[in-house]
């Protein structure tokens, strides 16, 4: 069988109408890509260049049985093979934290550059790391800035601080466990975040695959928007002058939008998919704080 058959065998077992896809891949195909990636190890250029290639019974087997797990299971793919994909470097992913897919990845990419020159932020804040991917990725692309990354679960600070060894960070970032900023003592020119913004009804409506990750990492009371405003109003708080809070909400977005009628929020356009990220200055934050309180005062949390 040549690597092109293989692709194609994939992908028809995996168009199945059990499964969802949206973690870390669009669909069938390119889930049977991850695949291939992971059990011939090599990059979709490599594999794309050589797919009249014979492949050896040992490869396709391994290939095989993935997919049975993936069937079987309804895992994410990256949680059975251990690893996935993000702002094109690859992190070990396991049931302690989420599956890296956020898109704040195209931000990172860009560098920013609508919005500052990144050569002058040197100090940034990655809150609910998760398996620590976006604070490692903006870390190894601008070695220049200190980076701390830090979550409320012990466990998906393990993994992070094991990404941040494989990536090999240690010098400019680390993992600090917090439930949001209490354990952080530091003020940062750049904060970033994709927080849990699911509420309880859309969760138990999730597809499988996404009950398989911390329900601790999706959900949050007051309609999916307590952590988010909580996040808003504690940030100036840890931000220096002129610095930028760049919140990810998801399909949450509408919701601020209304809970919040007089707040025009900024919201980033993605030219590689993906939504619900606002951005926010210091002094935007500052000024709406009033109107976060409210809000949060209805969830009595103040
Ligand atoms: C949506 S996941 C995002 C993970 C990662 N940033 C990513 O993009 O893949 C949200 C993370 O927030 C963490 N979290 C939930 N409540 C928190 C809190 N109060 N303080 C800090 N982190 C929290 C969860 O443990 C989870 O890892």
């Amino acid at each position: 069988m040549t690597k092109e058959q293989l692709f194609i065998q994939l992908t028809e077992a995996l168009s199945d109408e059990r499964l969802f896809f949206g973690h870390g891949v669009f669909d069938a195909q390119d889930e049977a890509m991850m695949v291939l990636m992971h059990v011939l190890n090599q990059s979709v250029e490599g594999i794309l260049s050589s797919g009249e290639q014979e492949i050896s019974s040992e490869v396709i087997m391994a290939a095989q049985q993935l997919i049975t797990r993936r069937l079987h299971e309804l895992k994410p793919m990256a949680y059975i093979i251990g690893e996935v994909s993000f702002a094109g470097l690859v992190f070990k992913s396991d049931e302690r934290a989420l599956v890296p897919r956020s898109p704040i990845a195209e931000l990172i990419l860009n560098k920013f550059q609508s919005w500052f020159n990144i050569e002058q932020v040197k100090t940034s804040l990655d809150l609910c790391t998760g398996s620590g991917c976006i604070g490692i990725a903006l870390a190894k692309y601008n070695p220049h800035i200190q980076v701390d990354v830090s979550d409320i679960s012990q466990e998906a600070i393990e993994l992070a601080q094991t990404n941040i060894d494989l990536h090999l960070c240690n010098d400019n970032v680390r993992a600090i466990q917090s439930d949001l900023f209490e354990n952080l003592t530091s003020r940062y020119d750049l904060i970033v975040t994709n927080p849990p913004y699911v509420s309880e009804s859309e969760y138990q409506e999730l597809p499988q695959e996404y009950k398989k990750e911390p329900k601790l990492g999706l959900t949050t009371p007051q309609d999916g928007l307590q952590i988010p405003v909580q996040i808003m109003l504690q940030a100036p708080m840890h931000l220096n002058d002129r610095g930028y809070l760049f919140l990810e909400v998801g399909y949450t977005d509408e919701l601020l939008d209304d809970a919040f009628p007089a707040i025009d929020f900024e919201w980033v356009d993605f030219e590689n998919g993906g939504e619900g990220v606002c951005v926010l200055s210091k002094e935007q934050l500052i000024s709406y704080s009033g109107e976060f309180e409210k809000f949060l005062s209805k969830g009595k949390i103040l």
